[in-house]
Order: structure tokens, then sequence, then C-alpha cells
């Protein structure tokens, strides 16, 4: 088989998970899965400006879907148009549903600087790169998943509570949470 053979099978086989087993991931697992990360190419160079941290505490976890979950429901019910409401609850069904995911990847960006927005205005984002780098090395992350038997679903609905997501992660306010990765051991069909 060529490398583009095994390149395309590799391709053809992800798949977004959604359903896992319950065993949690090794750290050698999940050590693969950060250098698979760090080997994509990334705007600025180095590693500095994009993170990749998982979190395996079933708690937090849990917690983070369940409290936003709660927040786009207090959302949903202060819409006054029935109609928009109906809309918005459904548009955000799939968000918040990896309470029990055996891991969670969380990867952030450095902010877009002070000064390349006075540069670049409106265009600052796309320059800085934070996005477009977390999207490749997100895609690095999946399919080194993929190679280890590891089933994975980007997130980026739960962002729309980015507050009460950014609040329970921790994560410093030099930074931006860009996506959440849901990981864990594919199911094996008996
Ligand atoms: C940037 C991005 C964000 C996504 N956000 C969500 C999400 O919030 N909830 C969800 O269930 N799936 C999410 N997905 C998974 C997509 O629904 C899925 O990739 C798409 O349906 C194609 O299916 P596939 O990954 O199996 O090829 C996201 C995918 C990407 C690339």
């Amino acid at each position: 088989m060529t490398d583009y053979d095994a390149l395309t099978r590799l391709l053809e086989s992800r798949h977004s998970c959604r359903s896992f087993a319950p065993e949690p991931v090794d750290g050698k697992a999940l050590q693969n899965l950060s250098d698979a990360f760090a080997l994509a190419p990334q705007a600025g160079g180095g590693n500095r400006r994009l993170q990749c941290r998982f979190v395996t505490d079933q708690t937090t976890i849990r917690n983070l879907a369940e409290r936003g979950q709660e927040v786009f429901d207090a959302f949903c019910l202060s819409i006054p148009s029935p109609f928009v409401r109906e809309k918005t609850a459904r548009y955000g069904e799939n968000f918040f549903w990896f309470g029990e995911v055996p891991a969670l990847a969380v990867v952030t960006c450095r902010k877009v600087p002070v000064f390349l927005e006075q540069l670049a205005g409106h265009k600052a984002p796309l320059i800085w790169g934070g996005e477009l780098s977390a999207a490749m090395s997100s895609f690095s992350l999946l399919l080194a998943a993929e190679t280890i038997g590891l089933g994975a679903c980007c997130l980026t609905g739960p962002l729309l509570m980015w507050c009460e997501m950014e609040k329970l992660l921790n994560i410093s306010k030099r930074d931006s949470l860009i996506l959440l990765i849901a990981l864990g051991y594919k199911k094996t069909l008996l």
C-alpha cells in the first residue's frame, strides 16, 4: 500500500464519534494526540500561541456540559418570541451532549494583540491565524486519534456559552477558547 493509499484510507475512516466506551483514555494516547497537534503548521511558528490541554476529570466534564446546558436553556427561556425560542433551542440540541465523554481536548489561542488590530482592523484575526492554526492542529489530532482507535468529535457549539465555558475551564484572560474535542475509545460492536 502506498503512503497515499494509507492516507486516503485514514481520511475515509475518520468520522465524528459521539458515543464512547466508558474506559478512560490512557496517558500514552493523550501524549500521541498532543504530539500530532503540535506537528501541524502554526502561524507565528512554535507552539506558544496555540495550546491543547486535556481534561479527563469526569466531574469537571459533566459540570461543564450541565452548566452550559443550564445557561443555554435560561437564554432560550428569555427569548420572547416562541418561534425564535424554539428555533434557538433546536439549534442548540447538539451542543451540550458531551457530559459523559472520557476526555476533552481544550484548544485555546492567545488573543490577537492590540497592535495587530490597529494595523489590520477586521482582518487582524486572519493574519494572526489562531483559528486556522487551531483547525490544522485539531485535524492532525483527529487523524492521530483515528490511528489509535479513539473516536473524536469537534465541538464549537458550546462556545455559544463561551463566558461560562472559559470560566469553568480556568482559561487565562490572555487566551480565547477556540474549540473542544470530545475523545474516547470507540464502542466495539459485540
Ligand atoms: C469546527 C467544527 C465544529 C463542530 N461543532 C460541533 C458541535 O458543536 N456539536 C456536534 O455534535 N458536532 C460538531 N461538529 C461535528 C460536525 O457535525 C461533523 O464533523 C460533520 O457533521 C461531518 O461529519 P464527520 O465528522 O463524521 O465527517 C463540529 C465539527 C467541526 C469541524
